[in-house]
């Protein structure tokens, strides 16, 4: 017997979005000093140092956030608008202090420019969305 192809569809959306935290919802109360979300990346002209931002994403954040950022249990989907949309500099802020109260550690102990390459791989993750 032929099992109709729409039948393997509905599941695998089903473990599509499960997969993502696409219910992330943003702590309000989590907000870099102005100043700081308007730091521009040190690092802006160089595009080709965001490979070694994914080698420090891997070996950082994929456990939480995902390979592709989508967000595993608790953690934010970096995908989202409400991630993408905000600076760098804000990006860099969040990264560096964290938000342990919700799960988020700090990575204050990674040095500066590997933080300011983290977040342009953070870059590439949009990107990676929008090809889908
Ligand atoms: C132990 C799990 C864990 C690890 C490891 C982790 N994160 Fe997170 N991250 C979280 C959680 C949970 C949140 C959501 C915090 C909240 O609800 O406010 C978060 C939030 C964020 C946000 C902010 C999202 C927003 O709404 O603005 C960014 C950016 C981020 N993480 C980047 C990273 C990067 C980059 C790394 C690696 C250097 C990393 N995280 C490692 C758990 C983690």
């Amino acid at each position: 017997m032929r099992i109709p192809t729409g039948v393997w569809f509905v599941p695998l959306a089903v473990a599509l979005v499960a997969a993502q935290n696409v219910k992330y919802t943003q702590d309000p109360d989590w907000k870099p000093p102005s100043q700081t979300a308007e730091k521009k990346n040190p690092l802006a002209e160089k595009p080709g140092l965001a490979a070694g931002g994914k080698k420090l994403f891997t070996r950082h954040c994929v456990e939480c956030h995902g390979q592709s950022g989508e967000g595993l249990r608790k953690a934010a989907d970096l995908q989202l608008p409400v991630v993408q949309d905000q600076s760098d500099g804000a990006l860099y802020w969040k990264i560096t202090n964290g938000n342990p109260d919700r799960g988020m550690p700090s990575f204050s102990g990674i040095p500066e420019l590997q933080r300011w390459q983290i977040v342009m791989h953070l870059r590439k993750l949009k990107r990676a969305e929008a090809e889908k």
